[in-house]
């Protein structure tokens, strides 16, 4: 079974969650379905994706009870006034009575809306919208922010983080402050499976080099959220707990980190 991270909200959530982006609503439901029938249990989408409605599909097609899932989206970035009624958007595409985790997906620090995005998210956790709320592609500084408002300190920063941007200062930050580091592009969109060191590490544990990379991510205590819209990729990626990764080899992946992000212009709204 997968491991759990118990949340600063006392909800737990698999180490390792099913991500959707760049898919239609179709696609969506298909890859969710054959996620959930592989054995991942938590999904995650945002508005900005434009596939919450195949998300909800891909979930009532699997034929999974709901409190079996952890959903989670996120509110974007033009719209951190309105975060109760965009929750209610997000809720009625997916076609679920709450999600267990609503995220700022962006700082947006030029017009300095997402501090009052967090009021919304807070409003949005007590109407029972969301059980935890958290953000996204917050720096430390942004996180800091937030905790001085006085009120609910966010239980997750879900951030870009991969072999080539491994962000080892962010991760000490969240676990001094008890915030739970979820990672998107978990593969680095690709960018790190063809790295001759990993790739000797795969070959030697006879796993695939996304194999070694996301078992890298359970050891260093993130929760990965690798996508794919292949059933095969997809069974592969979950298929990460028997065997283990030693200290040289943690080494030897934490020793890439070069800074290297996926899409730099993600990087103008923050
Ligand atoms: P595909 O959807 O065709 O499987 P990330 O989650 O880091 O953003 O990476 C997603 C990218 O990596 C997608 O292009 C996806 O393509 C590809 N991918 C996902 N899983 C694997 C895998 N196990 N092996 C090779 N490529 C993968």
């Amino acid at each position: 079974r997968l491991p759990t991270i118990t949340l600063n909200t006392g909800a737990t959530t698999p180490q390792l969650g099913f991500g959707v982006f760049a898919l239609d609503d179709e696609a969506t439901a298909r890859a969710v379905e054959a996620a959930i029938a592989s054995g991942y249990r938590s999904i995650d989408t945002a508005a900005v994706y434009l596939n919450e409605r195949g998300v909800g599909l891909g979930i009532r097609r699997s034929g999974i009870p709901r409190a079996e899932l952890f959903v989670t989206t996120k509110l974007w970035n033009t719209h951190h006034l309105t975060a109760g009624e965009e929750a209610g958007h997000s809720l009625d595409r997916l076609g679920l009575d709450y999600v267990d985790l609503y995220l700022v997906h962006w700082p947006v620090s030029s017009a300095g809306t997402h501090l009052r995005a967090w009021d919304g998210l807070e409003e949005v956790r007590r109407s029972g919208a969301a059980r935890s709320i958290g953000v996204s592609n917050f720096s430390r500084e942004q996180v800091d922010e937030v905790i001085a408002l006085g009120g609910t300190v966010p239980s997750v920063n879900q951030i870009e983080l991969h072999p080539l941007h491994s962000q080892p200062e962010l991760r000490a930050f969240h676990a001094e402050r008890g915030i739970a580091t979820q990672a998107w592009s978990p593969l680095g969109r690709g960018l790190a499976l063809g790295t001759p060191e990993i790739g000797s590490i795969a070959r030697e544990l006879g796993v695939t080099e996304a194999q070694a990379i996301l078992r890298w991510h359970l050891q260093l205590g993130t929760i990965p959220l690798p996508k794919s819209a292949s059933a095969d990729r997809i069974r592969e990626n979950i298929d990460i707990l028997g065997f283990e990764l030693d200290a040289t080899d943690m080494a030897t992946i934490d020793a890439l980190t070069i800074g290297r992000r996926v899409d730099e212009s993600y990087y103008e709204w923050a």
